[in-house]
């Protein structure tokens, strides 16, 4: 049964609940497992994709203990071993591409599957790094399921990344870690750069200068620590971009991870006239009135998850915006630029693409039919941007809105019920 999103009556008011950074999350499990210890990570992500990079470690050997007050302690053995060779990655990316780079340092045979969005989705881009560095790789069409067989020692690689994705770079990252000698990986276009901190902030010596990480494997760290993750700058930009669309709106968000490359997107939104003040780690967002705005190609990496909601925001801009540099949202959970269009088209906002660039003509849209129903295939973006768009128009059905809860389990409940 499709969810009625209906148009919400009063602004977005107080502060919106949002969960532990994902890309954090999944680095907090991963790097707590590969070296023996005991880790405590403060404030994880609860969303599924989370947790089957969670069940995949475990299958591996490490232990879980959940706490109150939102703390999991992790306890990884001297090697992780398989306790199965069979591993579900769901609708996770993230999951699939960096676990790959674990199983790079597993000498044994591991099946690897997803759901069928994630069944989709180009895993050529590690394969073939990961080949280089002698780990075997069975597939068919570089796609999942396939068939990872790691060795004892990977073979150093010195790798320009030739996607902008932060996933191949911390793939490729984590299975140095398992290699005796040096991996340099060489970025051209600079992505999240979650892996390479938490390395470093965990005393793993490695070397980042601008687009070069260099880090030789086979190093230790100390046997406990603790990782703190913060709020999801992704998950936020839903109620940022609600709370300017609506009138009598104003929220503040508290402890959202501060990373300038992951709040890209705010800058975009004050640009196009947004309120929005950054002070004292606090983000507050005022009800605004925006206009179009042309984003170049140069910040696709930076905004790579934000764009389905930045549509969002331009479908009801006034004017024209213009979005370059688009080619990567083919390959996300769902193709984010031509589904992104075709659903807008559905409330008869003027939007068309012109090779990778989207241009939407803000305003023109009509909202005279709450019954528009919007699939949205496996996509937990495309699923909360329509969302916000309803509630700041007059309401449209979601089908499929359940994979919300791969990023973002309490969404709902915060959208409908407060
Ligand atoms: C992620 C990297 C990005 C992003 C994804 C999370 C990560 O993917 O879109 O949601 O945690 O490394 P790509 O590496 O494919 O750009």
């Amino acid at each position: 049964m499709p969810l009625f999103v209906p148009k919400k009556i009063t602004g977005f008011q107080v502060s919106p609940p949002v969960q532990g950074d994902k890309s954090i999350s999944h680095r907090a499990l991963i790097l707590g497992s590969v070296f023996p210890g005991i880790t405590k990570i403060i404030g994880l992500n609860e969303g599924q994709d989370v947790m089957c990079t969670q069940k995949v470690l475990e299958g591996l050997g490490i232990k879980t203990y959940p706490g109150d007050d939102h703390v999991l302690t992790i306890t990884s053995p001297v090697a992780l071993k398989p306790k199965t060779h069979l591993f579900w990655m769901g609708n996770s990316g993230t999951t699939a591409r960096l676990m790959m780079g674990v199983f790079a340092g597993v000498p044994e045979t591991i099946y690897l599957d997803g759901d069928i969005s994630l069944r989709k989705r180009p895993m050529g881009r590690v394969i073939q790094p990961l080949t280089d560095m002698g780990v075997n790789v069975q597939s068919r069409s570089d796609r999942l399921p396939m068939a990872v067989t790691g060795t004892h020692h990977p073979r150093a690689l010195t790798y320009h990344v030739p996607v902008p994705s932060a996933q191949v770079k911390s793939c490729i990252l984590l299975a140095g870690l398992f290699s005796k000698d040096t991996t340099t990986v060489i970025e051209s276009v600079p992505t999240r750069a979650h892996t390479e901190h938490m390395l470093q902030e965990l005393g793993y010596p490695i070397q980042i200068n601008d687009n070069i990480i260099r880090l030789t494997g086979k190093q230790t760290i100390q046997k406990e620590r603790t990782i703190y993750v913060q709020k999801d700058p992704s998950g936020a930009a839903f109620w940022v971009v609600g709370a300017l669309l609506l009138p009598m709106s104003e929220i503040t968000l508290t402890h959202v991870c501060m990373d300038p490359f992951r709040l890209k997107y705010i800058d975009i939104l004050m640009q196009m006239g947004g309120n929005i003040r950054i002070t004292g780690g606090e983000i507050v967002i005022r009800s605004s009135h925006l206009h179009g705005i042309h984003v170049g190609s140069e910040w696709a990496s930076y905004l790579i998850d934000e764009y389905p909601i930045l549509f969002i925001a331009a479908s009801l801009a006034k004017g024209l915006s213009q979005f370059d540099g688009l080619h990567e949202l083919r390959a996300k959970e769902s193709n984010r630029l031509e589904g992104m269009m075709n659903r807008l088209k559905r409330f008869g906002i003027e939007t068309w693409t012109h090779g990778d660039s989207l241009f939407i003509q803000g305003q023109s849209g009509h909202f005279n039919d709450p019954n528009i129903v919007i699939d949205a295939d496996h996509d937990h973006r495309v699923a909360m941007s329509f969302a916000i768009l309803a509630s700041c128009t007059n309401g449209c059905y979601i089908k499929n809105y359940d994979t919300v809860s791969t990023s973002f389990p309490n969404f709902w409940s915060y959208l409908l019920f407060k």
